[in-house]
């Protein structure tokens, strides 16, 4: 299946860089995209990890590149990687994420700073250092969001936060590089089944013990109901990552990229509402989530 381009789509050839590669939805797109016939560059954080994804690459085309994406050092050394080995690149996919759940008012100014460092700043310091490579190929960015970058729902705050800024930065940056014929498109997925699941339970008990516990306590039933439900949903989800991969491939090489792919009904039926819903028929629709969260007592009530 190598290279080989159907109607309206070009073919699968140059290099294309993968963040977030190690696991989840980034390691099945790296290995995807390879198999599609690009050369694929995986971002990883540990060796260990990109030596796996070689273990599992069948096609000879996927080398892993060190990338943490909050540090500008390793970014750099991963364009001039492109530049050596590839002599540019073809494709971005900025996949890399991570999600601090949690009411935001148990969510500390550290947690919440980290949240958007991942996931929005350190998009953009990637996009930054390999636009030089994208420009001269006229490459594709795919920046993957959520169903959740349009329709902020509670206790996923500072996450619904960062993908509404990446939804917006992606819009900014597609009108910004129209001239140059590099094409920006986002990739916005729903509940899939990944490792992610189990990183937010747990973040979500450190956001729940790091906050004041009279504030945690006001919250906690709620939040650990809310978040069995998620879990459940992403249990029941039948949307995979092949789904996602092959998303992602369409973005790289339909000839006329959408500006959003939805991966999922879920996702696709969150951004239909929230393009149609009045703001007051969102909240409902969210209001049993927040139903049992603790009101302050007749004490404790502010006057007037
Ligand atoms: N799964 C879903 O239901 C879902 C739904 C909507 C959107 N998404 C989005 O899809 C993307 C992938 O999620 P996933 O489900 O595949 O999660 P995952 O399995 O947890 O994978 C996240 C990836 O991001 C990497 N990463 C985290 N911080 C990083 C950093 N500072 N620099 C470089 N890499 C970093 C992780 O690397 P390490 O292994 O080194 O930590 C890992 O490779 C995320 O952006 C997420 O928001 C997922």
């Amino acid at each position: 299946m190598s290279g080989i381009a159907g109607r309206g789509q070009l073919p699968a050839s140059g290099a294309v860089l993968v963040t977030g590669a190690s696991s989840g939805l980034g390691r099945e797109c790296a290995l995807e995209l390879e198999h599609r016939g690009f050369r694929v560059l995986a971002g990883v954080r540990r060796a260990e990890d990109g030596e796996k994804l070689l273990a599992e690459s069948l096609h000879g085309r996927l080398r892993y590149a060190l990338v943490d994406i909050t540090d500008d050092a390793s970014v750099r050394a991963s364009a001039e990687l492109a530049e050596r080995e590839y002599g540019g690149l073809r494709g971005l996919v900025n996949n890399a994420g991570i999600c601090v759940p949690g009411p935001l008012e148990c969510v500390d100014g550290d947690q919440f700073r980290r949240q958007l460092d991942v996931n929005v700043v350190g998009h953009l310091g990637v996009i930054r250092a390999h636009l030089p490579l994208l420009r001269r190929s006229r490459g594709r960015i795919v920046n993957v969001t959520s169903g959740l970058g349009k329709a902020a729902v509670p206790f996923l705050g500072a996450y619904s936060t960062a993908q509404f800024a990446k939804e917006a930065l992606s819009d900014a940056l597609r009108r910004e590089l129209t001239p140059s014929g590099v094409r920006v498109s986002t990739v916005a997925p729903g509940a899939i089944l990944t490792p992610i699941w189990n990183k937010v339970s747990e973040a979500g008990d450190r956001v729940l013990d790091g906050a004041p516990p009279a504030v945690a306590e006001l919250y906690r039933s709620a939040f650990q109901a809310f978040m069995a439900g998620n879990a459940q949903q992403a249990l029941a989800s039948r949307t995979t990552p092949e789904d996602f991969a092959r998303a992602v491939f369409r973005a790289l090489t339909d000839a006329r990229p959408r500006t959003r792919y939805w991966v999922g009904a879920d996702a696709r039926r969150m951004g239909r509402l929230a393009r149609l819903l009045p703001d007051a028929l969102m909240d409902r629709r969210f209001s049993a989530i927040t139903a049992s969260v603790g009101a302050p007592g007749p004490l404790e009530r502010q006057p007037g």
